[in-house]
């Protein structure tokens, strides 16, 4: 068994606190947020709401009540958002896509703002007459309201007493906030800032340790064609792979897959790009590995192509068959060569002298880390034992589920980065 190398950075990421807090903002990254619009004039403001939670890394579906499509647009809130805006309860429509109940299962947080006297006064009676007050009562994620009210409205002893029953049901209340009116009064009522609420609706969520980074990860064997029906491959089944794309967005990620042909389903909110072919899954990397924080090469791409594809079926007539292959493209050297490129992370499968050889290949492919593994124990399996190896130490990760060993490789990934960009 090999020993760590070096005491120094790469062991010291096993044993001190991963990375220093990032700006709370981030704790949105990969969040599903449920704006729902009750009918105020305040509502005018949720267009800047919706850009800035999505700037801030959350999705977001829209939920309007009949009286908030008068203040401001489906459309509008629609081209923001970039999902189509739900407001019937009994839509076919609608049902057919993502119903109340699945929307309502959707959400991380479901944010009512404006939330005016009267939609108040619905949700604390617990009122399933229309799309919004049905969801909030068939979800199980925290409910947040930004009340936005005539200061009267809002001192009113039942709006007061609605308020004090929604908090007491661990409903959370953003604001209002104090100040001139629209209807000309001065007082509390007011509905805060977007930026304000955006602020509120991240303090509900702990940064993870990739909050606010982007990770490309390629995954899966690639396929070389024969001919029509036969092509050359290996047993990489995926799975590593996606254990560290659904591992990265839990600690906060935005991920990308790009994956060769694989028997798993996409990991949620993971945004999937299949490919065959070495050349596939390059051209996939090169539009886009831009404005990703790290890379990660986990697939296994053939080195090697046939040169011709023969357009018919081979036939089976001489003793023996030759076949020329040609080398394909190396992505993970192409990309790192690039500008700016992203944190490198190789891997390298070996069926002997692992380690020099992943050394070489962390040196030849000018990677920032390569996590070395043995091709004939790591293949298809759910297990991997992998050592991490970089320019200033190595790190032995012991043999565990390809989920658990992924959290290891994120962890050590995010510490990397920091030092990195520090
Ligand atoms: O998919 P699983 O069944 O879970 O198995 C996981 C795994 C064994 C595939 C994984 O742990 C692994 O080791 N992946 C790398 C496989 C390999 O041996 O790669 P390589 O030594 O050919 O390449 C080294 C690095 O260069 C890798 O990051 C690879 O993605 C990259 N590469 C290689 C060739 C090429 N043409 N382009 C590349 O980008």
């Amino acid at each position: 068994m090999l020993k760590p190398r070096h005491a120094d950075s790469l062991a010291r990421c096993f044993l001190e606190n991963f990375p220093p807090p990032r700006p709370t903002m981030n704790s949105l990254s990969n969040k599903r947020i449920l704006l729902g619009i009750s009918g105020g004039i305040a509502a005018y403001k949720c267009a800047e709401l919706t850009r800035m939670l999505i700037k801030a890394g959350a999705t977001v579906q829209v939920v309007m009540t009949k009286a908030a499509t008068e203040f401001i647009t489906p459309l509008t809130m629609q081209a923001l958002s970039g999902n189509r805006v739900h407001v019937e309860l009994l839509d076919p429509e609608a049902e057919a896509a993502m119903s109340h109940i699945e929307l309502a299962r959707w959400a991380d947080l479901i944010l009512v703002a404006p939330a005016t006297a009267d939609f108040i006064a619905r949700i604390a009676n617990a009122r399933a007459d229309d799309l919004l007050s049905t969801l909030i009562l068939a979800s199980n994620a925290p409910i947040a309201v930004a009340p936005a009210m005539n200061q009267a409205m809002w001192a009113n002893a039942g709006t007061q007493a609605n308020v004090k029953q929604l908090e007491q049901r661990g409903c959370k209340l953003f604001g209002p906030a104090e100040g001139e009116q629209a209807c000309g009064d001065v007082g509390p009522g007011r509905m805060l800032e977007p930026e304000q609420l955006v602020q509120e609706c991240a303090s509900l969520f702990k940064p993870g340790i990739l909050s606010g980074l982007h990770l490309l990860i390629t995954a899966g064997p690639t396929r070389e064609a024969l001919d029509p029906v036969r092509f050359i491959s290996n047993h990489s089944s995926g799975k590593m792979a996606y254990a560290l794309a659904s591992e990265a967005v839990a600690a906060g990620a935005k991920v990308t897959l790009i994956s060769g042909p694989v028997a798993l389903a996409t990991p949620e909110r993971v945004t999937k790009i299949d490919v065959i072919t070495a050349q596939d899954m390059l051209d996939a990397c090169l539009q886009h590995y831009q404005g990703c924080d790290i890379f990660i090469g986990v697939a296994a791409v053939a080195d090697y192509r046939p040169e011709n594809i023969s357009s018919e079926k081979i036939k089976k007539s001489e003793a023996s068959l030759q076949i020329k292959l040609v080398k394909n493209p190396d992505i993970i050297s192409e990309i790192a060569a690039r500008d700016n490129p992203p944190f490198m992370v190789g891997f390298a499968a070996e069926t002997s002298n692992i380690l020099d050889f992943g050394r070489e290949k962390l040196r030849q492919k000018n990677l920032d880390l390569l996590f070395a593994n043995n091709a004939t124990d790591t293949f298809n399996s759910d297990s991997i034992a992998a050592t991490a190896i970089h320019p200033s130490g190595e790190v032995e990760l012991g043999e565990g589920n390809k989920n658990h060993v992924a959290r290891q490789m994120l962890k050590l990934i995010s510490e990397l980065l920091v030092q990195t960009r520090a």
